[in-house]
């Protein structure tokens, strides 16, 4: 009798394409000239001249047919939309917090939060820094200061939760600054400029004790919560057969308030929100959206847009679509792998990050490195990443100096349910052979710098 091979029982996406979008493919001498005008900053491309786009999995996301119907029952009410109050129950219902305010993306969230609990001259530390959420607190007066353990700057730390906060360099702010100077530390997870690297719920849960302990109130940058959530599902003790509601059910219940960019997790393509515990901080902010914003039944959204994020709450939580989007991730993290490209690992949720140091060891930070390996892909092949390194730091406010970040990275996004396996393939194929041609690779220098979030309209040429 023939021995019984032994058959690999491979995964694949729990849904069907219905509806697709041409994409275009370029010549290189095409990209050479739009990477060009662009001024070598991937931000200035026109979409069209893209092939695969990485830049971001923000908004970018399909939505599925069920968030296509609701799209068709916007109530387009100035005051009071049903879709409003719809997706305010799944707020309650998912995340397990009481006060909810609509804003049109995260970085209004991030304003309105930032202003309201912001006193000029006040401390706010963080598990490393988001460029968006970093300025807000700034420009509001703040001083962010980073808490992340220190493995989270090591590119190759395989640590399983490199997005946790060092309980000792929080304690010694807290000491050092007083904690009345801390109106409240700011968690993220998974942790986006580190690479997507989730935060543990023991880490979280003895943050917790201390923000209390200190009298400091703990809140949530949850845009990515149901990534983080998953990590803990698979790898923390004691998690393994909660599901992804209960875990996120869990978290959020360690949190005073968030703030949401729902172009992420709720896969639709505009919205976000902010949630509260206090009724005071929830009377402030939706007394705040109506001038930045809108009014508080809407702030900034279509009743159809808010549709959608409520459906796409529902959806956010399922097992198995989130396996298959972290598990399209670590596919191409493996594949890149084989041919020696150095990466962050532990591979993150949203996306893949490139060492640049390691990379174009040739080339020193100032000449912005990860810019550079940015600009070439596109050339090879129409994939557009995006920089997470110097130039996405900036400069200090006050000294005017460059931020030297540890790491220096090229971030590969995964919008959800949108790209293919063979999608993939072509992007890693172009990636190794940029890698095997990496010494023809040059610096760029900065031809002009706009004053605040540099790395989306900067431009640059070729040393
Ligand atoms: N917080 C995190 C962790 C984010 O990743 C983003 C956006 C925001 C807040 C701001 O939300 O864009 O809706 O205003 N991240 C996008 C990205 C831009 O490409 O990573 P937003």
């Amino acid at each position: 009798m023939a021995k019984k091979r032994v058959i690999k029982r491979s995964w694949a996406e729990p849904f069907k394409i219905k509806v697709v979008e041409p994409i275009k493919m370029t010549t290189r001498e095409h990209r050479e000239k739009a990477m060009k005008r662009a001024g070598y900053n991937t931000f200035l491309l026109r979409s069209e001249d893209v092939y695969i786009d990485l830049l971001t999995d923000s908004g970018t996301n399909a939505m599925s047919d069920n968030q296509w119907a609701g799209m068709m029952i916007g109530d387009e009410a100035y005051a009071g939309s049903k879709n409003f109050y719809y997706l305010w129950d799944n707020v309650k219902k998912y995340y397990g917090m009481p006060y909810f305010v609509p804003t049109h993306q995260g970085r209004a969230a991030e304003h309105i939060i930032s202003k309201i609990l912001i006193t000029k001259g006040d401390y706010i530390p963080g598990n490393m820094y988001f460029t968006t959420t970093k300025l807000h607190q700034e420009l509001a007066g703040g001083t962010f200061v980073d808490v992340i353990i220190d493995e989270a700057h090591q590119p190759e730390n395989e640590h399983p939760f490199k997005g946790n906060i060092d309980l000792q360099k929080l304690e010694d702010l807290i000491k050092k600054v007083g904690a009345k100077k801390i109106p409240y530390v700011s968690m993220a997870g998974p942790v986006n400029m580190a690479g997507g690297q989730p935060f543990s719920m023991e880490n979280l849960k003895e943050v917790s004790k201390l923000c209390k302990k200190y009298k400091i109130e703990l809140w949530f940058d949850a845009t990515r919560a149901c990534e983080n959530a998953y990590f803990i599902k698979i790898r923390e003790k004691g998690y393994e057969k909660k599901t992804i509601a209960q875990i996120l059910k869990e978290m959020v219940s360690y949190f005073d308030g968030m703030w949401v960019s729902a172009k992420k997790d709720l896969m639709v393509n505009i919205g976000g929100f902010m949630a509260m515990r206090s009724k005071k901080v929830f009377q402030a902010a939706r007394n705040m959206v109506v001038i930045y914003e809108g009014l508080h039944t809407y702030g900034g959204l279509a009743g159809r847009d808010m549709e959608a994020m409520a459906r796409g709450i529902e959806e956010m939580v399922d097992f198995d679509n989130i396996k298959a989007r972290v598990g399209q991730v670590e596919y191409c993290g493996k594949e890149l792998d084989k041919y020696g490209v150095p990466m962050v690992k532990p591979f993150g949720g949203h996306a893949i990050f490139l060492d640049a140091k390691k990379f174009l060891r040739h080339i020193k930070q100032d000449d912005f490195p990860a810019q550079a390996l940015v600009a070439e892909i596109y050339i090879d092949s129409g994939v557009r990443s995006m920089e997470r390194g110097i130039v996405s730091a900036g400069r200090d406010l006050k000294t005017g100096k460059n931020h030297h970040p540890k790491l220096e990275l090229v971030r590969l996004t995964f919008p959800r349910r949108v790209y293919t396996q063979a999608h993939i393939d072509v992007t890693v194929e172009s990636i190794a052979s940029v890698y095997q041609e990496r010494k023809n690779i040059k610096g760029l220098r900065i031809t002009y710098e706009p004053k605040y979030l540099r790395f989306f309209q900067g431009r640059f040429e070729r040393l």
